[in-house]
């Protein structure tokens, strides 16, 4: 199953990934991540990448595109796979069409803007490993350390409140778009995100499953 999650940042795209991949073991592809670990690496890539993420910006589409087509090129994407965060512009979406990429199904998980602004701002991720945690919705077992590697939890820089007001703007201007072109094709379910994971989850899985 080929999959595309879409959403706000802070939607819980990431969240609701890791459940898929863990119940169809299909892997989940977020850019945001790679883009992360690439700056993390110091490539040139990581580095043109900065300014973009840090500013709450969209990265240039041809950079992300090339980014997903060699990602999906990998041998673990031939029984399917997940997008998170990839597809976030109309070029972006065409670029998966011409390359003979077959999308199943699309998700969007819906959430208020206000709500989005409360969750990130309680969002803390693991300086070595890069796993999630909340302040209120996931906490780990100790304050403040990553449960998976004894990591450092920290704010990512662009949680900053100004950062996500940033990050919405584009994401209402340039990715919202994509629910139209996805509906035009059949694709698109929408869901609800609810105030707690697993409900989300239930409604997620549903929709595969329609
Ligand atoms: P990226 O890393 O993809 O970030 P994002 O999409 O802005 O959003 P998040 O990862 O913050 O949200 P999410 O929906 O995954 O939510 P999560 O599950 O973590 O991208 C970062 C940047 O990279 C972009 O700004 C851009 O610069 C660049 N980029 C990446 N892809 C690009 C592309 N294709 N084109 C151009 N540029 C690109 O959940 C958030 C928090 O809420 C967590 O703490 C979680 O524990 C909590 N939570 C989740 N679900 C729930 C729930 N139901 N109830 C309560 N809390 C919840
Ligand atoms: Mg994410
Ligand atoms: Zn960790």
């Amino acid at each position: 199953m080929n999959l595309i999650l879409l959403g706000a940042p802070g939607a819980g795209k990431g969240t609701q990934a890791e459940k898929i991949c863990e119940h169809y073991n299909i892997p989940a592809i977020s850019t945001g991540n790679i883009i992360r670990a690439a700056l993390k690496n110091g490539t040139e890539m990581g580095l043109k990448a900065k300014s973009y993420m840090d500013a709450g910006q969209l990265v240039p589409d041809e950079v992300v595109i090339g980014i997903i087509k060699d990602r999906l090129a990998e041998d673990d994407c031939k029984d399917g796979f997940i997008l998170d965060g990839f597809p976030r512009t109309i070029p972006q979406a065409q670029a998966l069409e011409d390359m003979g990429i077959q999308i199943d199904k699309v998700v969007d998980i819906e959430v208020p803007d206000e709500t989005i602004t409360a969750r990130l701002s309680g969002r803390r991720v693991c300086a070595k490993c890069g796993n999630s945690y909340h302040m209120i919705y996931k906490f780990p077992k100790v304050e403040g350390i990553c449960d998976a590697c004894g990591g450092e939890l920290v704010q990512r820089k662009d949680d900053a409140p100004e950062t996500v007001q940033a990050r919405l703007v584009e994401y209402h201007e340039m990715t919202e778009p994509l629910k139209d072109f996805y509906s035009k094709l059949g694709k698109l379910t929408v869901v609800e995100g609810q105030e707690d994971v697993e409900d989300t989850t239930k409604l997620v899985f549903a929709a595969l499953e329609d």
